[in-house]
């Protein structure tokens, strides 16, 4: 797969473009099969299949103009909710500095990026996929402005998801609508390590209303980040194990969610949710995100779904919060049993009714 890397992307300063903005909303999304474990320059070690969402996403808008005088410095403001914020400043910049081998043209423009997130701040909800995407989407929309070179959609998704890649790795599956997968796999043509791909064709109608509530078990800042853990993967007994597991769970539930199996989706969905704690619970040295309510939360929606036969599971991502995932179908009977069984496990009662959506959105 090419680099992207493009030289000949800088701006021509005898005829300027004006200044101007781009903007996009891009999703979150969950993993149903997880990435957990990475090598070189964050390429998966296996690969890993995830729903779009819709509710959880992030608004960015980047607004440029051409230096008024040369500086290779990346020159950006950063504005979280309206603040400047140092830490994303730093993160982004760096970012944007990585990536200026694919955008050479960063270097001749002042930049300033206003973002947000549609999920209220410290939920605990994880912005890296939706605001790396996001970024990684503009990015794109930059390029081709300047230069027209990405007039076909298929081939803009494709570089905005590796660009994305490299911001963070899950951020790659956030560009798809429904369903992605990143990863090389046999079982999907066109797979790749360095992008994720579409999967919106391939799912069985049941699948594309999916919900998704997420439980706020708690709101506090996890103590390990996803990076020290997908690190740890490297000294992990299991390692190898686990990811011969995912690639062949990716294999089962890409064949689940072309036949429309629910109940193959729901039982890998829970495997994999523990495997990852269960991954991080025997790393060197081990550690423990799950709290009290996330354990009482998973029970509840066992014994749930052995007393009323509805096919509602769980999931995990990287910390305490737990989705809850079930057909649009029974969306009335679950949302109700939620807000009387689960709502109360979670901090300040907080929850987000989220569902399997359409995907980033230019703005
Ligand atoms: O993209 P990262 O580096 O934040 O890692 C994400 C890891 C999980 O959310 C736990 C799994 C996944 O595939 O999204």
């Amino acid at each position: 797969m090419a680099t992207y890397e493009n030289p000949r992307l800088v701006l021509n300063s005898a005829s300027p473009p004006e200044p101007g903005r781009v903007a996009w909303r891009s999703p979150s999304n969950i993993a149903i099969v997880k990435y957990w474990g990475k090598r070189g320059i964050q390429l998966p070690q296996n690969p890993s299949l995830s729903f779009t969402l819709t509710a959880a996403y992030t608004d960015m808008a980047l607004e440029y103009a051409l230096k008024e005088r040369p500086d290779p410095e990346i020159d950006l403001k950063f504005f979280f909710e309206g603040q400047p914020n140092e830490t994303f400043h730093r993160k982004v910049a760096a970012f944007l500095e990585s990536v200026t081998p694919i955008f050479p043209f960063l270097r001749q423009i002042t930049i300033v990026i206003r973002t947000s997130n549609s999920f209220p701040h410290s939920t605990g909800i994880a912005s890296s996929a939706s605001s790396m995407s996001a970024l990684a989407l503009c990015l794109c929309s930059l390029e081709h402005r300047f230069f027209q070179t990405l007039p076909n959609d298929a081939e803009f998704e494709r570089k905005a998801s590796y660009v994305a890649r490299l911001g963070s790795g899950s951020a790659c599956r956030s560009i798809y609508p429904y369903a992605a997968l990143w990863g090389l796999t046999p079982a999907l043509p066109g797979s790749s390590d360095e992008c994720a791909v579409p999967l919106d064709a391939q799912l069985h109608p049941i699948f594309r209303a999916f919900r998704d509530d997420v439980l706020v078990v708690s709101a506090a800042e996890k103590a390990v980040s996803s990076r020290a853990g997908h690190a740890l993967m490297e000294g992990n007994p299991f390692a190898e194990t686990r990811y011969a597991q995912a690639r062949s769970r990716t294999v089962r539930l890409l064949e689940a969610l072309r036949s429309g199996d629910v109940e193959t989706f729901g039982q890998i969905a829970e495997e994999e949710a523990l495997a990852l704690h269960a991954l991080m619970m025997c790393s060197q040295p081990p550690y423990l995100l799950l709290q009290p309510n996330t354990v009482a939360v998973m029970h509840r929606v066992r014994a749930f779904r052995q007393e009323t036969r509805l096919p509602v599971y769980f999931t995990l991502d990287a910390g305490p919060n737990v989705h809850v995932l079930y057909p649009a179908q029974h969306e009335e009977v679950v949302r109700s049993w939620v807000e009387s069984a689960l709502k109360p496990l979670c901090e300040n009662g907080f929850y987000l009714a989220d569902r399997a959506g359409e995907g980033p959105e230019e703005l």
